[in-house]
């Protein structure tokens, strides 16, 4: 969906989005694809890259703010439509910032040892929790779904390692009227729709993101320079590019897909990662930083090595 298709169903311009936000289209679902049938062909392109089968994997956890279901989790169907009657999956619900809550997850499973391989996917169908009316909102998010595997390697403890290598995560509930949604099981016993106060957001973002980004490159002993690719959290070019500049992170090493799938919450930094992982930017060996900041406020950064 072009920028161009809202003239006519809000009042709103494709220049007023571009200027704004960097977005110049974003994908809606289908009436017969959900979160979990977009989660499914991610897992199964990202399973394909890994060279595994679903028999390899003991794990599924699937970031998610818009489940197929209340319950059962949706990691859970997805697991069942990958044939999977092995180990366990379950969702996270840190909204945008879920797929970063998931790697860091996924990590400390490994590094405890109930799982040797976990695939990680973002998925979500936002378009079902837009108020279309709102030109606030409704401008700038689309849906998607992106995934990885993550595998138990032995490492020396060392930066130069394989895997994640670092990660820093917070919340502050205090922050729940700035992005949340009118609705749930225990409260209206509806789905409810996306509400936000944009320019609240905004001007917590920037702050948020490098402080906890800060953390990262402290407990990992390195600097903005050291990185190889910066992949945030696609929400917005403005505080994309206003984080980097804060971090000092050159502007080529930030890889930047708003313009093509917009913010689709828990499953940008996969759709990115994938993006800049198949044009060959992004190669085994390099140094990469996660970041993602959402509803909640929920925010975090992982520090890995592709
Ligand atoms: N088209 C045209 N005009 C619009 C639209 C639209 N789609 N939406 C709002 N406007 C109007 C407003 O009504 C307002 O008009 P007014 O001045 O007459 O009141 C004017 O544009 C300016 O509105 P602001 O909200 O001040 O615009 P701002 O420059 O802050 O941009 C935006 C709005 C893009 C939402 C920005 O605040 C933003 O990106 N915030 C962060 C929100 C975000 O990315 N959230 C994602 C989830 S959290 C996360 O992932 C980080």
């Amino acid at each position: 969906m072009k920028n161009a298709d809202f003239e006519g169903m809000v009042e709103t311009s494709d220049e007023w989005i571009v200027q704004r936000t960097g977005i110049r289209q974003r994908h809606v679902a289908a009436d017969d694809e959900t979160t979990a049938s977009l989660g499914e062909a991610a897992a199964r392109a990202a399973l394909g890259s890994a060279g595994m089968t679903p028999a390899d994997i003991d794990l599924i956890i699937l970031a998610t703010s818009t489940p197929n279901n209340t319950f059962p989790a949706t990691a859970v169907e997805i697991q069942n439509r990958l044939g999977m009657h092995h180990g366990f999956a379950f969702d996270m619900q840190a909204v945008c910032s879920g797929f970063v809550y998931a790697v860091a997850t996924a990590d400390l499973y490994i590094r405890g040892g109930l799982a040797k391989r976990v695939l990680v996917i973002g998925s979500e169908t936002f378009s079902r929790i837009l108020d279309w009316s709102d030109r606030s909102t409704c401008v700038l998010f689309g849906d998607g779904a992106g995934a990885l595997v993550l595998e138990a390697e032995d490492g020396a403890g060392v930066i130069t390692d394989r895997g994640v290598l670092a990660a820093s995560l917070r919340s502050d509930g205090a922050h729940k009227d700035k992005l949340f949604v009118d609705g749930g099981p225990s409260t209206t016993g509806t789905v409810g729709h996306l509400r936000m106060e944009g320019r609240e957001v905004f001007k917590h973002a920037v702050g948020m993101i490098t402080d906890v980004i800060e953390a990262t490159f402290g407990e990992a002993g390195i600097t903005a320079q050291d990185l190889d690719w910066f992949v945030p959290h696609q929400a917005n070019k403005r505080i994309i590019d206003a984080s980097a500049k804060k971090l000092g992170i050159a502007e080529q090493k930030v890889v930047v897909t708003v313009d093509l799938h917009g913010n689709t919450s828990a499953a940008s930094v996969p759709l990115a990662l994938s993006v800049a992982v198949a044009d060959g930017r992004i190669k085994k060996g390099d140094l990469v930083l996660l970041e993602a900041m959402g509803g909640g406020f929920t925010w975090g950064a992982v520090l890995l090595r592709w």
